[in-house]
């Protein structure tokens, strides 16, 4: 009888999920709140980690799991992993694309409404009781048409961003490091990053974060935009260096932001950005709907139980190493190499 491969996996599950995962690993579920030393333990002898996008997964911690050959994250964004350590370990870095593009660009366009309308101030002016005072309302918004949105990133959510930008009459621009935006994308142009900066009203980021994207909007940045101008973002809060956007944001540099992540979450309680009248700041609620969710915990579970049975994941940041995690034995096996 051949014997399961044991796993670590941090996420809540079901007991559906939780049946399909026993007919393929040994796992040990860590509830809510989990210590380290639980996570250690778990880790000293798994093959397979399902967790949290949110877990920092560096080389120390890969250092602790000798066994490991799967990461499956839950999210999109893998920047909690150190890639580059995992890919020469052989281990299996998965995560969800695809399944909350929707979601994040519904939210991304209800953020630029919300800024273009003054949607949190009114609401705020009504709820505070200036309304029923016959106090004077929030002055007026601005139209999303005839306005230009520059995008960073012109990847799935960019693209479904610029998609629902479309009938709101807004003129599309990105910056990425292609420069065709490919076939039915002719009416999105691509910019140079200081042109589409100078040019845009919205500037919407959609990038991983990596080494070159890590405060890519800063203070020399943020001196080229429009005073007009505001910045959104749903994509990872270091793309912005914070306390520059603060800056910028205080003495009027730029009009506004709203921002769905910050550099650290959840922040300071005495964080300068939390009490700008001009930023609105969200709690990552990007890919949290009901239904999104689930398919992101669907995806990630899926790409975990793949590699455990020794089978290609639907989705793989390295899969360049796939041969090697799928086929490595149980035991220490990750060695640098
Ligand atoms: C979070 C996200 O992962 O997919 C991503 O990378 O940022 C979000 O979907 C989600 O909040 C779960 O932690």
């Amino acid at each position: 009888m051949s014997v399961l491969p044991n796993a670590c996996v941090t996420l809540q599950l079901g007991a559906e999920d939780q049946r399909r995962l026993g007919a393929v690993c040994n796992a040990v579920y860590l509830s809510p709140g989990f210590t380290g030393e639980a996570f250690r333990a778990a880790l000293a002898e798994a093959e397979g980690l399902l967790c949290s996008n949110q877990i920092p997964l560096g080389a120390e911690v890969m250092a602790l799991a000798p066994s490991l050959r799967v990461i499956s994250g839950f999210g999109v964004g893998y920047n909690n992993v150190d890639l580059a350590e995992a890919t020469l370990r052989g281990i299996a870095v998965c995560n969800t694309p695809g399944v909350l593009s929707a979601a994040v660009a519904d939210l991304t366009i209800g953020m630029i409404i919300a800024a273009s309308r003054g949607i949190v101030a009114n609401a705020a002016f009504v709820s505070e009781g200036g309304w029923a005072r016959r106090e004077a309302a929030p002055g007026l918004g601005w139209d999303l048409h005839g306005k230009t949105l520059g995008l960073i990133g012109f990847g799935r959510i960019g693209k479904a961003v610029a998609e629902r930008a479309r009938p709101f009459g807004m003129r599309v621009v990105y910056h990425d490091t292609f420069e065709d935006p490919g076939s039915g994308w002719q009416d999105c142009q691509y910019r140079p990053l200081d042109d589409l900066l100078r040019e845009c009203d919205v500037l919407s980021l959609h990038v991983n974060l990596t080494d070159e994207t890590k405060h890519l909007i800063n203070r020399r940045t943020l001196g080229l935009m429009k005073p007009t101008a505001w910045v959104v973002n749903t994509s990872r809060g270091p793309v912005i260096d914070q306390a520059a956007l603060t800056a910028a944001l205080s003495v009027g540099q730029i009009a506004g932001a709203v921002l769905d992540v910050l550099e650290v979450e959840p922040p300071a309680a005495e964080d300068p950005i939390l009490s700008l009248g001009n930023a609105i700041i969200l709690p990552h609620i990007g890919s949290a709907t009901v239904e999104t969710r689930a398919a992101m915990l669907e995806l990630a579970v899926a790409n975990f139980a793949a590699v455990m049975s020794g089978n290609a994941p639907p989705e793989c940041v390295n899969p360049e190493i796939l041969d090697r995690a799928l086929t490595r034995k149980a035991g220490p096996g990750n060695q640098r190499r």
